[in-house]
């Protein structure tokens, strides 16, 4: 048990996905994988443990933002041994080329700070994803047909940016897509020597203002979850 997870050792396994939102951890863990035990119901970011296709799995709730995000990465990874994390979320879309339902994985994740930025000092840390992850993640992508980009995505600190500036100089610079959490993910990995990736559907788009029908989100996030379970053991 840590501050934030009330399972017991032993009952997180080394492979953790994370989705923002602990209802959709639930629906997740109810609906891939098998022998599923709820091991986490702390503050309700409800965290599972099951398997899938015979590999221990869990998912795991991270909260919205790098701050809740920082404090679940670092206890999975050091209080529980989780070796691979992959997040899964939504993000919003800053090229014209990037459409909403499509999968962007994060190759990096600029951000303004992250709750780590301290230790860097003068250091622009650079975060990126775990290769091998990558190329499962988009090879499972590619083979579901599903429209798929591998690029920097922007991890930001605010939802309701007053800096519309900033995301013009984003999507100037090619970032593909901002969320919330990758960054910080990516950078505690990389502290702890485990390996990380964000795979995220287009939930909106900063440019044409679109957002995914409500009906489709569900679809989505089942696509993504296959995705990164297809990354990490396929
Ligand atoms: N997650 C999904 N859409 C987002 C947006 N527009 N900004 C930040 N995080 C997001």
């Amino acid at each position: 048990m840590t501050i934030h997870i009330g399972a017991k050792t032993g009952e997180i396994a080394e492979t953790v996905l994370m989705p923002g939102d602990p209802l959709r951890a639930k629906w997740a863990a109810e609906t891939f994988l098998k022998d599923v035990k709820c091991v986490n119901e702390t503050r309700g970011m409800l965290g599972f443990t099951g398997t899938w296709k015979g590999h221990r799995v869990s998912i795991q709730g991270s909260g919205m933002g790098m701050p809740s995000l920082s404090i679940y990465a670092n206890e999975l990874i050091r209080d529980y041994g989780a070796k691979t994390l992959i997040r899964i979320g939504s993000c919003g879309a800053m090229q014209e080329s990037v459409g909403i339902r499509d999968v962007i994985v994060a190759m990096t994740a600029s951000s303004m700070s992250t709750p780590s930025r301290g230790f860097f000092r003068e250091l622009q840390f650079a975060p990126c994803a775990d290769f091998g992850l990558l190329e499962g993640a988009v090879a499972a992508a590619r083979a579901k047909g599903v429209n798929t980009h591998v690029g920097g995505i922007y991890s930001a600190d605010v939802f309701y940016d007053e800096r519309p500036d900033l995301n013009e100089q984003m999507t100037r610079h090619g970032v593909l897509a901002v969320e919330m959490e990758a960054a910080e993910l990516y950078t505690v990995a990389a502290r702890f020597g485990a390996r990380a990736l964000a795979v995220l559907t287009v939930s909106d788009h900063l440019l044409t203002h679109e957002a995914l029908p409500a009906d489709q989100r569900e679809r989505s996030f089942g696509e993504m979850v296959e995705i990164a379970l297809e990354a990490a053991f396929g």
